[in-house]
């Protein structure tokens, strides 16, 4: 079993922290989907004030995005690169942190208790994969250092599963 721990309250500390339990966690298994699973329910039980926590992975025969494990409520299916954030972080390939969905352009709403989100791209060298997707219904709730820590993870998810 796998403890989830109470993390430090600088957040330079706690994805430190999330990065030791993700690095256990993922020992010895390099299913993505079973590693995409326990890492969507490592932050979501880690991390506090977020609503849902998960992937939404690359249709390589419809090139769009189509959810992937996660925890928090049933969520929109498929999204098309370049749609909501989800779509615009994988069609930059880069991480989009929002301090007020309501005043992005094009999100969309899958669960109405979020009020802000980060997505981090999923990259295998140049290759998209999808994207790691995170909500919160507090404004404001990402920042640079959560953007940061987030990324980090990520590199660990692609080095130890084959994605
Ligand atoms: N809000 C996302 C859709 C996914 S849900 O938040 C889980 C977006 O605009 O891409």
């Amino acid at each position: 079993m796998h403890e989830i721990k109470a993390l430090s309250a600088d957040k330079a500390a706690a994805y430190a922290e999330l990065e030791k339990s993700l690095g256990a966690l993922l020992e010895g298994e390099s299913d993505a989907t079973a590693g995409a699973a326990n890492m969507a329910a490592l932050l979501y039980w880690s991390l506090p004030e977020v609503n849902w926590a998960g992937f939404y992975l690359l249709d390589s025969r419809s090139r769009d995005l189509l959810v992937g494990p996660f925890q928090g409520k049933p969520a929109c299916v498929r999204i098309p690169i370049g749609k909501g954030v989800c779509g615009m972080a994988a069609a930059r390939r880069a991480t989009i942190v929002v301090p007020d969905v309501h005043e992005f352009p094009g999100h969309i709403a899958c669960d109405s208790a979020s009020n802000s989100e980060v997505v981090v791209p999923i990259l295998v060298g140049d290759r998209l994969v999808g994207v790691l997707d995170l909500d919160s219904p507090v404004r404001n709730r990402f920042d640079e250092a959560d953007a940061r820590g987030l990324e980090a993870l990520v590199r660990i998810f692609v080095q130890r599963c084959r994605v």
